[in-house]
């Protein structure tokens, strides 16, 4: 974990309530797909998690939701203005079980981190599948990006309002070596449900400290209670034990 100071370069809205944001910091380094960021806000107590959908030396871009205080006000900053941030949070996908035809399952600010994940996976030459859900098409994000990349890419949204109607797990492929996943708690049931394969499942809990020290962001596992902002956010499929 590393404490920066890092300079806005760009924060725009990419769709409904949804900003891109890129910060650059001459010491940043590069970020592991899945990991994210803890970003102090002016005013506010707690710092915003948020994970990373970029990343190389020296730059960084999250996608991010205006939902509440932290966020809104994150998304009136303009380019030149600084933030605090941890970088370097949480462990990551593991990229090396990936198999040969790995497929991403993201559902609305849980689509950010794939992007980094499919970026690595593709320059590994696999054969990469991403299935993004959103409610609608206002809110549709990234298709293109993932697109460019070379990947097969199926959008989905609640009310039919653009690509396959339904939620992602309406339009699971028939073949994939294994999965990736990110989106909202309902969701990942449903995908833990109807995946047939081993997968990994990255949590965006309510979190306290971002970094291992207050345990507030604690859940149990199969193999005991693990930090989601340490241990976590992504964890095996075999270990996860849902809670009602
Ligand atoms: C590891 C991790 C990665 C994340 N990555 C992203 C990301 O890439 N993009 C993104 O947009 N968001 C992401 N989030 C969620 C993001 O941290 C919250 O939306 C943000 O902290 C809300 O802050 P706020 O001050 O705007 O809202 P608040 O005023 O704190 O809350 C506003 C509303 O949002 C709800 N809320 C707050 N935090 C969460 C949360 N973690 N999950 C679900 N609902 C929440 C509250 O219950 C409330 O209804 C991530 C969270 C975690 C833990
Ligand atoms: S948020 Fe404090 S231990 Fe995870």
């Amino acid at each position: 974990m590393k404490q920066e100071i890092l300079k806005i370069t760009e924060n725009v809205r990419i769709a409904e309530n949804v900003y891109r944001m890129t910060l650059e910091g001459p010491e940043l380094e590069e970020q592991k797909p899945g990991q994210f960021v803890n970003i102090r806000l002016e005013g506010q107590f707690l710092r915003r998690p948020i994970s990373v959908h970029d990343s190389e030396p020296g730059r960084l871009v999250i996608i991010y939701k205006a939902v509440g205080k932290g966020t809104e006000q994150m998304s009136r900053m303009t380019a030149g203005e600084t933030l605090d941030v941890l970088t370097g949070l949480g462990n990551g996908y593991d990229l090396s079980k990936a198999g040969d035809k790995p497929l991403l399952l993201g559902g609305g600010v849980g689509v950010p981190p794939l992007y980094l994940l499919a970026r690595k996976l593709r320059a590994q030459g696999k054969d990469v599948t991403a299935v993004l859900g959103f409610n609608t098409k206002a809110e549709v994000f990234g298709e293109e990006d993932f697109k460019a990349l070379g990947c097969a890419v199926t959008v989905t949204t609640a009310d039919g309002s653009y690509g396959t109607r339904g939620f992602v797990t309406d339009a699971l492929p028939e073949a994939y070596s294994t999965f990736y996943t990110c989106g909202p708690e309902p969701m990942l049931k449903a995908v833990y449900k109807k995946t047939k394969t081993s997968g990994q499942f990255s949590f965006e809990e309510r979190m306290g400290c971002g970094f291992g020290a207050c345990m507030g962001c604690s859940c149990k596992t199969i193999t005991g209670y693990k930090r989601i902002c340490r241990e976590g956010p992504v964890l095996e499929k075999e270990e996860i034990l849902w809670e009602d």
